[in-house]
């Protein structure tokens, strides 16, 4: 079973890249950023206030009993909470603002880590993505990649895809890195025997022929 874990800050490029190298691997891809964003919907939704501490408890049962699924189709990540399609929704900014709250719960992270690991032994190896698949999920990953760039050029990036202001942008990148970061439970770091890919003056093609490179 082939796993490539790419974990990196928030903008890097890791979405873009992971997919490029799943698919010329013909492998699955996992977006595990995309569960803890279904998990966050799943508990607004439900009237929880995430970033309550007191809340802890509930939103860990939530993300226990939560139906979530998440899959690529047509290279793009599709999810869908209790069968609805949130997809859309959990891009927005109800979720995002609040999504790093609920990675910080340890129930939550403990369950999501299970159901990933799940999710790649059903089929048989994918490249997974998110902030502690190196260390934390898959530690005996074949390779393990932290993807990064720095904030401005992140910051740059997003304001092509979606618009916005670029100090506005790349202010709120790095309090989401400071958060991912700083927070007691499986804190965004680099992975022992991680390879740190800067992706600041590269296109994606450049970082990909990179990737492949340290597979062949
Ligand atoms: O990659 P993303 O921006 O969709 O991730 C959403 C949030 O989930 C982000 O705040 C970091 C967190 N996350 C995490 O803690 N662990 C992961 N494996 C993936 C994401």
């Amino acid at each position: 079973m082939t796993v490539i874990a790419i974990d990196g800050p928030a903008g890097a490029g890791k979405s873009t890249v992971g997919r490029a190298v799943a698919s010329e691997l013909g492998v699955g891809y996992l977006d595990t950023g995309a569960m803890y964003r279904a998990v966050t919907y799943a508990v607004l939704r439900r009237g929880v206030d995430p970033a309550d501490l007191d809340e802890a408890e509930r939103v860990g049962d939530i993300a226990r009993s939560a139906q979530i699924l998440v899959d690529d189709v047509d290279g793009a990540t599709h999810v869908e909470v209790d069968g609805v399609d949130v997809t859309t929704e959990i891009r927005g900014r109800g979720v995002t603002g609040l999504v790093s709250a609920v990675a910080a719960n340890s129930a939550v992270r403990h369950e999501l880590v299970a159901r990933q690991r799940a999710w790649v032994s059903d089929r048989g190896g994918a490249v997974v993505e998110g902030r502690d698949i190196g260390s934390v999920v898959f530690p005996d990953a074949d390779l393990k990649l932290y993807v990064t760039a720095s904030a401005r050029v992140r910051a740059e990036r997003r304001v092509a895809e979606i618009g916005g202001d670029i100090d506005e942008v790349e202010a709120s990148i790095i309090e989401r890195d400071r958060k991912d970061s700083s927070r007691a439970d499986s804190p965004l770091v680099e992975a022992s025997g991680a390879t740190v890919v800067d992706t600041s003056g590269l296109t994606i093609d450049e970082v990909v022929e990179q990737i492949l490179d340290l597979l062949s």
